[in-house]
């Protein structure tokens, strides 16, 4: 057989599988259902785009209880000219949550990749007040509706030089990196009934620069607590990759020094990229398949994690694919890293994901973190 005529079957039968898969769905299992067995919640990220198209709009109704804006409230969209805002956007996200029941994440409120690029050469000064603004804008217009603020994304860079374990950038120079704790202080004196969450990738799996990232911000979010800074959550993106290795262990040892601190842990931006995964596509959706159920039962078992959200719906829109920076298979084909295909259907990584969400061995449990105002 043809190498290209074994990945049409592949592909053909994977949908087959995705069919049954579907159906089971439709009998009535919601992943968010699923999660508030063990009190958490389960989403996804959308933006206006897509989100209310089929399969995704559907597929949002059966399984979201928490929605996260993937790009809409992000400070250059909202600003993109000098001092022309547009909520139109965030807001239809913020009502889509509403519609949908779900509990609503708000992302970002400073983010060195979403500061609007006028404000690049500007001084420390004029930044501050223009980042403050922003900042006070947003949780604001969203005050009451938001669950979570993702207050700061990404300052952690554990492989620079810079001893602070910290990432230079357009935030730090502008804004500082020892005036990050105001973020949070800022923002808590602006909305008082929102979780505030510190969030960033890279500290999931089990490889050496992963420990680094972990060590860095263990570092950072002890000193912030030490000066009494409003943060309640940690966010774990877990973009995750089939190619790295993963342990349970480790990676329920890092809930357990987050905890020590006080915090919360969410799941904010999860999928599973295979680049370099070789094989048909069903060895492929049974390797991220497995990859997820690890991560999950890992999640599932640890009192501090309060919810999962999906980076994205299906595999379609799923940024990996959609972006011009994303990494391509060397095979030229998409990677699968979302629950659901190209069509929405489900693929055993949903099947992997329910059931950790139905077996899920640890209850949530606030105890013993700082969010008892929330
Ligand atoms: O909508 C425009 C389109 O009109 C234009 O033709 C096209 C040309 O490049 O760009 C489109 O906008 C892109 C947008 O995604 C929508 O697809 C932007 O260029 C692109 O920069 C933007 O990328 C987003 C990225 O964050 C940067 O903001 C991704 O969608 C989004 O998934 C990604 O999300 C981040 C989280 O916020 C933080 N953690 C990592 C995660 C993945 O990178």
């Amino acid at each position: 057989m043809t190498m290209q005529r074994r990945e049409v079957l592949n592909w053909a039968c994977g949908a087959c599988v995705g069919a049954v898969g579907l159906a089971r769905a439709q009998d009535g299992l919601g992943l968010n259902d699923a999660a508030l067995g063990s009190g958490r919640r389960f989403g996804f990220a959308i933006d206006p785009g897509y989100a209310n198209k089929e399969p995704v709009k559907s597929l949002l109704r059966q399984h979201a209880g928490v929605i996260t804006a993937e790009n809409a409230m992000k400070w250059r969209n909202i600003e993109n000219v000098a001092g022309v805002s547009d909520y139109t956007r965030a807001d239809w996200v913020a009502d889509t949550a509403e519609r949908l029941g779900a509990a609503l994440r708000g992302h970002t409120l400073a983010w060195h990749q979403s500061t609007p690029a006028y404000l690049s050469t500007a001084t420390r000064e004029v930044f501050a007040v223009a980042q403050t603004a922003h900042l006070q804008a947003m949780t604001a217009r969203y005050r009451g509706r938001i669950h979570t603020w993702d207050v700061l994304n990404e300052v952690i860079d554990g492989d620079q030089k810079n001893k602070s374990g910290l990432r230079e950038s357009v935030l730090s120079e502008l804004w500082g990196e020892d005036r990050y704790p105001e973020l949070f202080e800022l923002a808590r004196a602006s909305d008082t009934r929102a979780k505030l969450a510190y969030n960033d990738y890279g500290m999931e799996q089990n490889e050496p620069w992963c420990e680094r990232r972990r060590t860095a911000v263990l570092r950072m979010l002890e000193q912030w607590i030490k000066r009494k800074t409003p943060v309640d959550v940690m966010g774990l993106q877990a973009h995750l990759d089939v190619s790295r290795k993963f342990s349970a262990t480790r990676l329920s040892r890092f809930f357990d020094e987050l905890r020590a601190l006080g915090l919360g842990i969410q799941i904010t931006e999860l999928d599973v990229r295979d680049a370099l995964q070789p094989g048909t596509v069903s060895d492929r959706d049974a390797a991220t398949a497995a990859l997820y159920k690890d991560f999950m039962d890992t999640c599932m078992g640890h009192a501090a994690v309060e919810m999962i959200v999906m980076w994205n719906v299906t595999d379609e829109e799923s940024w990996v694919n959609r972006g011009v920076q994303a990494p391509r298979r060397p095979d030229g084909q998409p990677m699968r890293p979302t629950l659901f295909d190209m069509q929405g259907q489900p693929k055993a990584a949903f099947a992997a994901v329910a059931g950790s969400l139905r077996q899920a061995a640890v209850p949530f449990d606030l105890k013993n973190t700082n969010t008892k105002h929330v």
